[in-house]
C-alpha cells in the first residue's frame, strides 16, 4: 500500500454551491489528521494540462465554508485526452495531452487526485485511472443526476433558490390572474424541478422524464381560472420537451463535452398558453442564480461529510472510488461506475404521486 503524502484537488463541470467546503473539508483532514499535503489545481482538468498547480496552506481554505463558487476555478471545456486548441488563423485542432498531465501529477509528486464534479468530469477521472492514476471522486452538481448517490451537494441550494422565487411569483400571478412559469435548471433530469416545484405548491410541474401535451396545461390553466384561484403557478425544467417534440436549445458550444445547451422553453409554453386560453402568461428563467452564492446548510453539511470521506479513503488504501449517499450512509463505489449515465426522475417518484393526488398537473 502507497502511504500518501500528496493530494493533489481539482473542480470540474458547472460549479455550484458547496464546491468550496470539500476543498476545506479535504484540505484540513488531509493537513490536521494524516499529515498530508494538498495541491490545488487550477480550473479543473484545463490546470493539469497547462501545470497550474499549487500547494494549499490553511489560510487559503480558512472562511470559505459559506462561499459559494470554487476557490479553484472551475472549466467544463477541457478534457486531457481531447485537448482543442485554435491556432492564430482559428483553425481547431484536437490532440491528447494525457502524457503531458501525468508529468506534471509526478513533477509535482502528486500521490493520488481528489476530483470533485460531476459526469463529465469523472469521465476525465476515468482516463486517469487507466494510467494508474488513483483518483478518488466527489459528485457534485445542482442537478442531483449523478448514478450511485441518492443526493449530490449543491441541489439543496438550487431547490431553495428555485422555491423561493417560485414562492415570491405566486403573488405577482394571483393580482393579474395570470400564468407564471418559472423556468429551472436540470439539464435532462427533472429533479430540481420537481423537489422546487412541490416545495412551492406549484400547480403545474414539468420535467424531462415526463413529456407534456399542451392541450392538458392549458386545460388546468383554465379550469383554475374559472373555477378555483384565477392564477397558475408553472414550474418548468429546462429540459422539459412536448409528446413528440425535443427539447428547446439555447445554443451550442462545441468543445464542451455535452455541447447543447437547453433554455428558452418556458418561453415556448408561455406563448401557447396565451394563444390557447387567452390568460395573460409570463416567464422568469432562473439560469445561474440557482448556481451561485452561498450554500444551505445541508450542503454544508454533505460536503464536509464528502471531503472528510473522500481522505479517510486515502487514508485506508483504496483506490478509485466515489464517495456517495446511499440510504443516508456516507459509502464508496467505483468511480468508473458512474460515468456517462444519468440519473434520472422515476416516474413512481412519491412526490410524483404525492403531487398527482394533490392535483399538480405533470402535463400528461
Ligand atoms: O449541470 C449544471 C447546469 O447548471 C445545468 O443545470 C445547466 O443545464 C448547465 O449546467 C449549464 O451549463 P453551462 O455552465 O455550461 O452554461
Amino acid at each position: 500500500m502507497i502511504k500518501i503524502k500528496r493530494i493533489g484537488i481539482l473542480t470540474g463541470g458547472g460549479d455550484c454551491p458547496g464546491l468550496n467546503a470539500v476543498i476545506r473539508a479535504v484540505t484540513k483532514t488531509a493537513m490536521y489528521d494524516h499529515g498530508m499535503e494538498v495541491y490545488g489545481i487550477e480550473d479543473g482538468w484545463k490546470g493539469l494540462i497547462e501545470n497550474k498547480i499549487k500547494k494549499l496552506e490553511d489560510e487559503d481554505v480558512s472562511s470559505i465554508l459559506t462561499v459559494g463558487g470554487t476557490i479553484l476555478g472551475s472549466c467544463n471545456r477541457s478534457n486531457a485526452e481531447q485537448h482543442v486548441t485554435y491556432d492564430d488563423q482559428g483553425n481547431r485542432s484536437v490532440s491528447d495531452v494525457t502524457d503531458r498531465c501525468l508529468k506534471h501529477i509526478a513533477e509535482h509528486g502528486l500521490d493520488a487526485l481528489v476530483v470533485i464534479g460531476g459526469d463529465g468530469t469523472m469521465s476525465g477521472a476515468a482516463n486517469f485511472v487507466k494510467h494508474g492514476v488513483n483518483c478518488i471522486g466527489v459528485p457534485k452538481t445542482i442537478d442531483n443526476d449523478l448514478m450511485q448517490t441518492d443526493v449530490t451537494f449543491g441541489h439543496a441550494t438550487a431547490v431553495m433558490v428555485a422555491t423561493e422565487a417560485l414562492d415570491r411569483v405566486h403573488s405577482t400571478a394571483a393580482s393579474h390572474h395570470r400564468a407564471m412559469i418559472v423556468e429551472v435548471m436540470g439539464r435532462n433530469a427533472g429533479w430540481i424541478a420537481l423537489h422546487a416545484g412541490i416545495a412551492s405548491g406549484s400547480d403545474v410541474i414539468l420535467l424531462p422524464e415526463i413529456p407534456y401535451d399542451i392541450a392538458k396545461i392549458c386545460e388546468h390553466v383554465t379550469k383554475r381560472s374559472k373555477h378555483r384561484k384565477r392564477y397558475t403557478v408553472l414550474c418548468v425544467s429546462e429540459g422539459a420537451r412536448a409528446v413528440g417534440g425535443g427539447q428547446v436549445v439555447a445554443g451550442h458550444d462545441k468543445d464542451m463535452p455535452d455541447p447543447v445547451r437547453l433554455g428558452g422553453v418556458g418561453n415556448v409554453i408561455a406563448l401557447e398558453i396565451e394563444a390557447n386560453t387567452g390568460i395573460q402568461a409570463r416567464t422568469t428563467v432562473l439560469g445561474y442564480t440557482q448556481r451561485g452564492g452561498t450554500p444551505v446548510a445541508e450542503d454544508r453539511l454533505l460536503a464536509t461529510k464528502f471531503g472528510h470521506a473522500a481522505v479517510r479513503l486515502l487514508k485506508a488504501g483504496e483506490r478509485n472510488r466515489l464517495v456517495v449517499m446511499q440510504g443516508g450512509k456516507v459509502r464508496d463505489v467505483d468511480i468508473l461506475s458512474v460515468v456517462n449515465q444519468q440519473r434520472m426522475v422515476p416516474l413512481d417518484n412519491e412526490l410524483i404521486l404525492a403531487g398527482r393526488s394533490l392535483d399538480t398537473c405533470f402535463g400528461d
